[in-house]
């Protein structure tokens, strides 16, 4: 299946998926067709490219969303993409983009999607001084952070002191849920369903 990986910053998420396309378990599942950003100097693009990836962007600044998001479309078919990935796009999707890949859309979110949406779910779990935080993997919808989830990790948080050591326990675990649930349901090991 021919991935979009969509990211608007760092891309640590991006290039674990790219590994596991290039020599881990997405290997013969996935492959990575485009790496798109919204903002043209996001670290992760150029990063994508010395990995080997095609890359695009389209600046969003300024743009409205709809018309934006058909630009975006237009591109994603124009590399016949199978399943959009969010990994850090820092862009709420419309419903243009997400009625053209329904049910084909993934996000990988830093906290349990029920308890916290939007922004900040790490220094939201540091300053609440939980034990432990989920990461959640889900479809997109058109709510924020509540499509059907595919997939939750917990992450241990007892002991972290700081915010940086809490972001680098649970970033790795990110980077490994997210190929592992991407494998599980390029595989058909996973049937989603709508949350309640
Ligand atoms: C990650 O924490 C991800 O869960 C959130 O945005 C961050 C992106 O980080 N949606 P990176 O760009 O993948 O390093």
């Amino acid at each position: 299946q021919r991935l979009a990986i969509l990211l608007s910053g760092r891309g640590s998420n991006m290039v674990a998926l790219v590994h596991a396309v290039q020599k881990g378990k997405l290997r013969e599942l996935a492959e990575v067709a485009l790496v798109f950003s919204n903002i043209p100097e996001a670290p992760g693009l150029a990063t994508a490219a010395a990995l080997g990836c095609q890359t695009a962007s389209l600046p969003s600044k300024g743009r409205k969303r709809a018309e934006y998001d058909a630009e975006v479309v237009k591109l994603l078919n124009s590399y016949r993409v199978d399943y959009v990935v969010l990994a850090g796009f820092m862009r709420i999707l419309s419903p243009t983009l997400i009625r053209a890949y329904a049910g084909r859309i993934l996000n990988i979110h830093p906290a349990d999607t029920h308890q916290h949406q939007g922004l900040h779910a790490y220094e939201w779990a540091f300053d609440n001084h939980l034990p432990e935080t989920k990461i959640t993997v889900h479809l997109v919808d058109e709510g924020l952070d509540t499509g059907p989830i595919l997939a939750q990790r917990p992450v241990d948080l007892r002991g972290a002191t700081t915010l940086a050591e809490v972001e680098r326990r649970g970033l790795a675990v990110e980077h490994e849920l997210y190929a592992d649930t991407l494998a599980c349901l390029l595989a058909g090991q996973l049937h989603p369903t709508p949350n309640p």
